[in-house]
């Protein structure tokens, strides 16, 4: 049974280089199979999922070369329209071949997506969109059967519920770009995993406007050839190793990370307490000292701290209500609605943090005491809070000093990590779509099992705060997304050791 073995309460510090994004190189492998020629995409991370769509790509046929960071897509041979189902039953962006296969071969049988289980996630929006242009879909023995001799540009809603499907976004796109005519994509997600795979199908020789606003263009194209193209960092990583600095008093320096695609939880942070500073190589961030399990014998971090730099900062900071917070009073950030706050709209809000950033010189801080402070949040797409960060920071706001609110609006049921992380000792209280967490819980070391990526994520910060030994399962959950963490985060002098055949009977104590 493997496992990872954590030895908590250490701060960590040092630099680490964030991966190629996750979200954006499944969906930029899937639209290599709308050209028969080569597609090269650099910084493409090492992970589960990478290997899962490689399997699938390749079961179509297709040759992939996956050599150091560069992820090399041949489909030019590809004689299959068929997917596996072992492969997207176990990730979701697998769906994502659904238009691309469509778009080339005019066919498309792909099985109906699994991935992590964060509630309820329907792909009406997907299917909508094709049949929109054209497309006859039927399902079938949970596969979707999908049929068109020509795809046929036509105005398309990309947004239900919950807010723009981000993968529907991504599916739409790679359909359209081959379709016959001019699709217009309403209520898109904003992603810059979106607006990366837009720059790879126009290095593709695709017409595309707009990628990155609610509205996008594509002007169809006849056929599209080969490219090289750079994958963007991967903003739910870095910003997972901003955390471990902030829930351990440590002081750790992402590179590569880019601060434009994190305003939301660099604002949560700094509200936090914690100093951020944004440099040319990356983001560096320093945890109030003490932040870790509350424990005052935490020492201040050997590598030094910092001065915030103001130039450079990240702007449209929302969120400075907390600046001057009282221990145990939330921080609440401007545009809330009764006990939501509203992060997610962080542009042009009224009294945005922005000028409270320029005023306090650089640093927007929330005393308390030397610990984190809490920091209430709501989940939002793009440019908001990001759903992937909500259990990360429901972790972090364990050991903060205080009461906090988190509010997931976009996978309501998403708090499958709150009874994992009450075993470590932390106080969380869930109501339909929101957490109450009080703060500041003395964590322990305890066994526990990751239940999906980001609650792994969750479970792994929560551990390297506690006092103790922590023995996580259900690490293949986490391997799918995070690029070699267990050796990252030892590198910042985490206590890790990876046990790949723990015996059962010492560890059961407290697991179901
Ligand atoms: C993607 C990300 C995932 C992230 C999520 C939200 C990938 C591979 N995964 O997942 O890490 O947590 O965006 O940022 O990029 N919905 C519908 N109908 C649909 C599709 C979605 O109602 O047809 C709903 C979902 O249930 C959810 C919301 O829309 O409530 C957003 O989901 P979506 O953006 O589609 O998530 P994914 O693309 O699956």
């Amino acid at each position: 049974m493997k496992a990872w073995v954590l030895e908590g309460s250490r701060p960590l510090c040092g630099a680490i280089r964030a991966a190629g994004a996750k979200n954006a190189v499944l969906p930029m492998m899937a639209a290599a199979i709308l050209s028969d020629r080569p597609v090269v995409l650099r910084r493409a991370p090492r992970l589960r999922d990478v290997r899962t769509m490689t399997g699938l790509l390749r079961r179509l046929g297709a040759c992939v070369e996956h050599s150091g960071d560069e992820l090399i897509v041949d489909a030019g041979r590809i004689n299959g329209w068929s997917a596996p189902w072992a492969a997207v039953r176990r990730m979701r962006a697998g769906f994502c071949v659904l238009g691309p296969l469509l778009a080339r071969f005019g066919r498309a049988v792909v099985p109906l997506p699994g991935g992590c289980r964060l509630g309820d996630r329907p792909i009406d929006l997907h299917l909508a969109g094709l049949r929109a242009l054209g497309a006859q879909i039927e399902i079938q023995s949970g596969c979707v059967i999908a049929a068109a001799r020509r795809l046929r540009g036509a105005g398309v809603m990309m947004s239900g519920r919950f807010g723009p499907s981000v993968t529907g976004t991504a599916q739409l796109l790679c359909a359209a770009v081959a379709a016959e005519g001019e699709t217009t994509i309403r209520g898109a997600a904003r992603e810059p995993e979106i607006v990366d795979l837009a720059r790879l199908l126009s290095a593709m020789g695709a017409k595309i406007e707009g990628a990155g606003e609610a509205t996008i263009r594509i002007e169809g194209v006849a056929g599209l050839g080969g490219a090289e193209h750079r994958v963007i960092a991967d903003r739910i990583e870095a910003a997972t190793f901003l955390f471990a600095a902030a829930v351990t008093g440590g002081d750790v320096l992402v590179e590569d990370a880019d601060p434009a695609h994190l305003e939301a939880p660099l604002a949560a942070l700094t509200a936090a307490g914690c100093r951020v500073e944004v440099r040319r190589s990356g983001i560096r961030l320093v945890g109030p000292s003490g932040a870790a399990a509350g424990f005052s014998h935490i020492p201040e971090p050997s590598c030094g701290t910092i001065r915030v730099e103001p130039v450079g900062a990240p702007t449209g900071l929302p969120g400075s209500a907390g600046h001057g917070n009282r221990m145990g009073a939330p921080a609440r950030f401007p545009g809330s609605v009764g006990d939501v706050p509203r992060m997610g709209a962080t542009a042009g809000l009224p009294g945005s943090a922005e000028s409270d950033f320029e005023r306090a010189g650089g640093v927007v801080r929330n005393w308390a005491g030397g610990r984190l402070a809490p920091v209430s949040i709501g989940t939002r797409p793009y440019p908001g809070f990001p759903t992937d960060l909500q259990a990360p920071w429901t972790a972090l706001m364990a050991v903060a000093a205080g009461r906090s609110r988190i509010v997931d609006e976009v996978f309501p049921q998403r708090f499958a990590h709150a009874a994992e992380l009450r075993r470590l000792g932390a106080m969380i209280r869930v109501e339909g779509n929101a957490a109450e967490v009080v703060g500041p819980a003395r964590l322990e070391g305890a066994p526990v099992r990751a239940t999906d990526l980001r609650a792994g994520a969750a479970l792994v910060l929560a551990a390297l705060a506690a006092r103790g030994r922590t023995t996580i399962f259900g690490v293949a959950h986490i391997e799918r997304g995070y690029e070699r963490l267990a050796e990252k985060l030892r590198s910042l002098g985490a206590q890790l050791a990876v046990e790949s055949a723990l015996p059962r009977n010492s560890v059961q104590i407290g697991l179901p």
